[in-house]
């Protein structure tokens, strides 16, 4: 028994210990969970279990089965229709969206429900786990209720020691604008079968907001789909995780490495999401490793840069629509803008009775434009306008840099310390060339010509890294720092700043 097992068994308790004394290769599920008496997702996630059951099965001698307790053996006899009527029942969904979910005809669905067919193929019962978004656990019921087929007792001795990932968190509330984007995304996986997607751009700019929405979208489609998150922002102090992002450990159970990940992911998912593993090092994810070993998985991972692997499709999320200046605002169009639609939605949560008017319409376009229309970035301003309504907090914004950093958390998470990152990551060529134009309004790519070699390169970087963003529709082929770019350069020419450069 290797030491890896060992530790296994020791894991567990005596009377588990006991009961895998009675397991034999011929066992049903249902046997070994009743055995037991824990749940079916302890019998197939547990390391110990799993494991040592295989062992038995393969060289012990047959064990006369342990005869369940009466007690016991009601709970194995939920029949699949009542239970699959019990989890449609749970999700809301009628009997002809299940079958559009899962696929399946509606007649299939009525038959399964009425009892009349009591035996479903394996393939059909996975399909109505996905499109009930069944957790291991009910997942593993539903089989069991299902008939619990030779291949499922094989399936769950052999189930990877590693338990599974974690399902990818709901979104933190609605995602506004970035249809188009959701939908590249969702199609590049999908309808284009990429196997690598690479959601790249500033701290802040809504990548994790977005591969959340499109995993929510894959979900319900009935796609198998992982999440890791390997970490929050290394660079932070750990106090406030960023919103559906890691905590800043390993998340539990899940892979410390490129190894441990392959394990985790088994034949269990489609597609799996990798989101915020920026920083360098032994602990990042090896996806060209991974991707090779896992040959039917896809993978969409967020980050600043993308990996530069072959195949990879990048997807650069640019900052949101910010309104065009104008003398007056037509209050209407002025809220359908991007920026301002999420700047107005933060405001409603911490101040209800916020509208749009007369006197605070130019404050909150200027706010948008001045933050560059940055998710992130308008929220933490809504949150000042807690203390200081929009026109005030636009007056003091360019002279108070704590504005840039969010009223109610941890403070090192300026907007600032994660912009320096992107520029930090791009090269040493690019970051000059930044430098050169970030003062400027706006300027052209033939006005890059005595900067560097490639412009069209250079400039092609600093878009994919959100750096810089096209002018505005009345200025075609401009192109302009963002406002933050120019405020991080201002701040790094302060004393303190060089200071902190040197
Ligand atoms: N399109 C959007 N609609 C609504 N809220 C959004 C949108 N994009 C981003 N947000 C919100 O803005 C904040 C920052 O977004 P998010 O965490 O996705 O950024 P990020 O690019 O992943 O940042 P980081 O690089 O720091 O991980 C979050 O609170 C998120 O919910
Ligand atoms: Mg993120």
């Amino acid at each position: 028994m290797s030491n890896k097992i060992r530790d296994a068994v020791r894991k567990i308790g005596d009377r588990e210990r006991e009961a895998l004394g009675h397991v034999a290769r011929g066992d049903t599920y249902g046997e070994i969970a009743r055995r037991l008496n824990v749940s079916p997702h302890a019998v197939g996630k547990s390391t110990a279990t799993g494991i040592s059951l295989r062992e038995r099965a393969a060289g012990g001698p047959r064990q006369r089965p342990v005869p369940p307790a009466p007690s016991e053996g009601a709970r194995e006899t939920v029949p699949f229709a009542e239970l699959l009527k019990r989890h449609r029942g749970r999700s809301g969904l009628t009997q002809q969206q299940l079958a559009d979910f899962a696929t399946l005809s509606v007649r299939a669905i009525r038959d399964l429900e009425s009892g009349r067919v009591r035996r479903p193929r394996r393939e059909s019962v996975g399909l109505l786990a996905d499109a009930l978004r069944l957790g291991d656990t009910e997942r593993l019921q539903l089989h069991a209720a299902g008939g619990s087929p030779a291949d499922l007792r094989v399936s769950l001795f052999e189930l990877p020691a590693q338990p599974a990932l974690p399902e990818p968190p709901a979104p933190p509330g609605a995602l506004v604008g970035r249809e188009a984007e959701l939908q590249v995304l969702l199609d590049q996986v999908t309808v284009h079968g990429h196997r690598l997607v690479s959601v790249v751009g500033i701290g802040g700019i809504g990548k994790t907001h977005l591969v959340l929405e499109a995993a929510q979208v894959l979900r319900a489609r009935g796609r198998r789909v992982g999440w890791y998150a390997p970490a929050g922002d290394p660079l932070c102090c750990g106090a406030i995780p960023a919103a559906g992002s890691g905590s800043g450990e390993r998340p539990p159970g899940a892979a410390g490495s490129t190894d441990d990940l392959v394990e985790a992911i088994g034949d269990r998912y489609d597609l799996l999401v990798i989101d915020g593993d920026d920083a360098p090092g032994p602990g990042r994810v090896d996806i060209g490793e991974l991707l090779r070993r896992r040959p039917g998985l896809r993978v969409v991972v967020t980050g600043l840069t993308p990996r530069h692997l072959p195949g990879e499709r990048v997807l650069p999320l640019t900052a949101m629509a910010v309104p065009e200046e104008a003398r007056d605002y037509d209050h209407a169009r002025l809220s359908e803008v991007a920026s301002v639609a999420l700047f107005l939605s933060h405001m409603r949560r911490s101040r209800p009775g916020f509208r749009l008017r007369q006197d605070n319409a130019h404050a909150v376009a200027g706010l948008c434009r001045w933050l560059d229309g940055v998710p992130r970035a308008l929220e933490y301003a809504a949150g000042w306008c807690l203390v200081y309504p929009p026109e005030l907090l636009l007056a003091r914004a360019g002279r108070d840099s704590s504005l840039l950093s969010s009223p109610a958390g941890c403070g090192c998470q300026d907007l600032l310390r994660s912009l320096a990152r992107s520029v930090g990551i791009v090269t040493e060529r690019h970051r000059r060339v930044l430098a050169e134009v970030a003062d400027r309004p706006h300027w052209t790519v033939a006005d890059l010509d005595h900067l560097v070699p490639d412009p069209a390169a250079a400039l092609h970087a600093l878009l994919v890294h959100g750096l810089v963003r096209p002018a505005g529709a009345h200025l075609p082929e401009h192109f302009t720092a963002l406002h933050l770019v120019r405020l991080l350069h201002g701040r790094d020419r302060t004393p303190a700043g060089v200071a902190r450069a040197g």
